[in-house]
């Protein structure tokens, strides 16, 4: 044999054995992986939490956590986990939910309840109200991760120059951006930026400016709509006709919260109404034009009436049809731990669900406004809170969009006819109570 058809055997022979050696030790031990399938919203920081994966993954060796990233967009999300759910589906683990969700959640019996493994104890080191929404018929169905309430982000340095201080109420905020916006002549700038898209986005907006006109949604005692009355039908004519009309532009119908928030960094509105990870997000230079020049402050109220921040934020649940509960439970754990949540404090600027991260050095250095954010947390007004929640959604997204994305659209008629559709999906309620 030539010294070349040699070499060329003996390489031939090495990666026979190679392969063998692949499928007969390595192939298995791959095997032998568990896997966690996530599924997830789309983050605006998907480095931080890939980053958390991976470590997570490090702590337990054998673990691989397959993540299934779906659309950010609450009400998108919504479909694509409940169409698992419903299929029974056991290749999910653990999902996020929306504060909204729990209670459909578990009345449909597709969240595990996790009393067994998130004690009382415990339960009392995070804040009350996303604990609230997680509880159903006395049982808890998730771990709150993060909370979110509705702040309202403005041009620092743009009010300063005409001389004026944030508004308290929404005239006083029309007014204001008027006055900029004569006095600019930018033709680029906008008075207001937030979320007016048919989704769940919208449903947060308008709620706020319903109740700080001291309107409601609903009356949860009686199980009623009260779109109908005086107080709320008022704050949503004022979205119509000064809030859209006035200062902002009419792609704002189209805005969810990455829209609304690229907008404001670009430096093209005065005013923008956000959660509070629009803090960190404006504030960054690397991604924001207007990164210094930034104030934040609670929402305005109507004249004599107090400000209301809608109540947000994501939980972790565990499905009713995973083969692994107890391994989704470390995963959960690790990713509500206090460790994880001050990572994405400190990392997102979102609102840790746990309460002493509140009077952590660390977080407040970075971020101040948690300190007073604190209180508003506190006080965050949840949306209701029942298994019937997607579809009452829905009707208030349905009769907000058609209310103000028409100047001159019938809102008397409209709130009368969503009313009356509430109250046909509560009546489901109403029942239950009665049985
Ligand atoms: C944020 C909130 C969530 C809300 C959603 C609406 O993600 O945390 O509760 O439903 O925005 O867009």
């Amino acid at each position: 044999m030539s010294l070349k058809a040699s070499c060329r055997w003996r390489g031939a022979r090495l990666r026979t054995i190679l392969i063998l050696f692949i499928v007969l030790f390595i192939a298995p031990l791959a095997e032998a992986q568990t896997k966690l399938r996530f599924v997830t919203w789309r983050s605006e920081a998907e480095r931080v939490w890939e980053q958390i994966i991976a470590d997570f993954e490090a702590r337990y060796p054998g673990v691989k956590v397959v993540q299934e990233v779906g659309p950010h967009s609450s009400t998108e999300f919504h479909d694509l986990v409940t169409q698992k759910l419903r299929n029974r589906d056991p290749e999910m683990d653990v999902f996020f939910m929306d504060v909204i969700w729990p209670a459909e959640f578990a009345a449909a019996n597709w969240a595990l309840p996790l009393d067994a493994f998130f004690t009382a104890a415990e339960r009392n080191l995070f804040l009350e109200a996303p604990i609230q929404a997680n509880t159903y018929d006395g049982r808890i169905y998730g771990v709150p991760m993060f909370v979110d309430a509705g702040m309202l982000y403005y041009r620092k340095d743009l009010l300063e120059k005409h001389n004026l201080p944030p508004p308290r109420t929404w005239p006083e905020l029309v007014r204001q951006a008027r006055i900029i916006l004569a006095q600019e002549r930018d033709p680029y700038l906008t008075g207001y930026s937030a979320q007016f898209k048919q989704y769940e986005g919208l449903v947060c907006n308008m709620m706020e400016f319903v109740l700080s006109n001291g309107g409601a949604l609903w009356n949860e005692q009686r199980l009623q709509s009260t779109l109908d009355d005086a107080k709320a039908k008022e704050a949503v004519r004022f979205v119509r006709d000064q809030i859209i009309r006035l200062i902002a532009n009419r792609g704002i119908l189209a805005y969810q919260e990455p829209e609304s928030l690229a907008l404001f960094t670009q430096g093209k509105a005065i005013f923008h109404r956000n959660w509070p990870y629009a803090w960190e997000a404006s504030n960054d230079p690397r991604q924001s034009k207007v990164a210094g020049k930034v104030g934040i402050v609670p929402l305005p109220a109507f004249p004599g009436q107090k400000s209301a921040a809608t109540l947000g934020g994501w939980q972790l649940g565990i499905s009713r049809f995973s083969r692994n509960p107890q391994l989704a439970w470390q995963f959960v754990q690790f990713m509500t731990s206090g460790e994880t949540q001050k990572r994405i404090a400190l990392e997102t600027g979102r609102g840790p669900a746990r309460k002493a991260l509140y009077h952590d050095p660390e977080i407040l250095k970075k971020s101040p406004q948690f300190q007073s954010q604190y209180e508003t947390f506190t006080l965050a007004a949840p949306r209701p809170r029942t298994p019937v929640y997607l579809p009452l959604s829905n009707i208030l997204q349905r009769y907000f969009s058609s209310a103000i994305a028409v100047a001159d659209s019938d809102i008397d008629q409209l709130a009368r006819a969503a009313s009356r559709d509430m109250d046909r999906a509560l009546d489901l309620l109403r029942d239950r109570r009665q049985r």
